[in-house]
């Protein structure tokens, strides 16, 4: 299926087919909350293969409980057809609203529609989806989540620092056509860009998964053994990563400098190693701030449509408070 503004074709008063799945009410006003005691809340999780997915689950559980609110939780096991079928069941269950974790930009889009038509409002958590297919304060009530290109930004300062600004980089990215994934490249091309020693000589996906992660570290590392250093979308890529370096005899944080985002328990460990030169922090605990927009909404207060987080660096010069609270 091909996502452009061609295929979001206009139906007469204010519809729209979105890629064929859906029909866009272009013009609809955003479904609101109705004010009650307690609430049947959709959590739509795209996987729960690492510790920043268990983390964020847990942290919306945590969440309903405190409140004694109803979670209706699923686990699309990275499957965003998956988790279209999964918001869609939420919808037929008719739950009051849906905290969405969209695991690809565009194959989410018919969920979103599906949900405003259905009249459920939407929160999109952490991932963001085409901004230019659907809009967070027209289509879904708001975004809230971190600055991935600000995240690849931070990177590639620290990084660009410490290698003086000269290095073969090998670059392990998150899912394809993930938010994360686009932005953190952006971020971090955005910065290096101005350092023509900072040299970007192999880039693949590792899928945002620990032993993918390893297995195409292993085979670009093969293939360029001159790389001075990594830079890697994720933790648990960059610790199958360092698994591969070390197999192959060489010293992560000496022959080759690491640069990753998240802020695992395993990262922290890792600077204190001296294996991890930066992590640049992705904060998963999504619950409190999601449900309180959910209270926000049920008082009839709009909500902002990009709520960010603030994310830390990590460096071996603060990684030690940190690590009580890492994930
Ligand atoms: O969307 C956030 C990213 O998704 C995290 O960096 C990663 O660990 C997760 O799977």
């Amino acid at each position: 299926m091909t996502y452009s503004r061609r295929n979001i074709l206009q139906i007469g008063a204010g519809a729209a087919l979105i890629g064929g799945f859906g029909f866009r009410a272009a013009y609809a006003a955003l479904p609101t909350l109705k004010k009650k005691d307690s609430y049947k809340v959709g959590f739509a999780q795209t996987e729960s293969n690492n510790p920043w997915r268990l983390a964020q689950t847990q942290s919306m559980k945590d969440e309903a409980a405190k409140r004694g609110w109803q979670l209706v939780y699923t686990d699309a096991a990275g499957s965003a057809a998956k988790q279209v079928a999964d918001v869609r069941s939420m919808i037929a269950q008719k739950v009051d609203v849906i905290l969405l974790s969209p695991r690809e930009e565009k194959p989410l889009i018919p969920a979103v529609m599906e949900a405003k038509k259905a009249g459920i409002p939407m929160i999109l958590v952490d991932r963001n989806v085409d901004q230019s297919l659907a809009k967070a304060g027209e289509d879904y009530a708001a975004f809230i989540g971190s600055d991935f290109i600000k995240e690849g930004n931070m990177a590639a300062e620290v990084l660009t620092k410490a290698m003086g600004g000269k290095a073969k980089l090998i670059e392990l990215q998150g899912t394809t056509g993930s938010s994360p994934a686009n932005d953190r490249k952006t971020g971090f091309m955005d910065y290096i860009k101005a350092y023509p020693g900072m040299e970007i000589i192999a880039s693949q996906s590792g899928d945002f998964a620990r032993d993918k992660g390893r297995q195409v570290f292993e085979t670009l590392y093969q293939a360029h053994p001159e790389a001075t250093a990594l830079y890697s979308h994720n933790d648990e890529m960059t610790m199958g990563a360092i698994a591969a370096m070390e197999a192959a005899g060489k010293v992560p944080g000496k022959d080759l400098i690491i640069a990753t985002i998240d802020g695992t328990k395993d990262a922290a460990q890792a600077i204190l190693d001296g294996k991890v030169l930066v992590c640049v922090e992705c904060n998963p605990k999504f619950g409190p701030a999601a449900f309180a927009a959910i209270a926000k909404m049920a008082d009839g207060e709009k909500l902002a449509p990009r709520l960010v987080n603030t994310d830390r660096v990590f460096t071996k010069e603060n990684v030690a408070a940190y690590l009580p609270e890492a994930f």
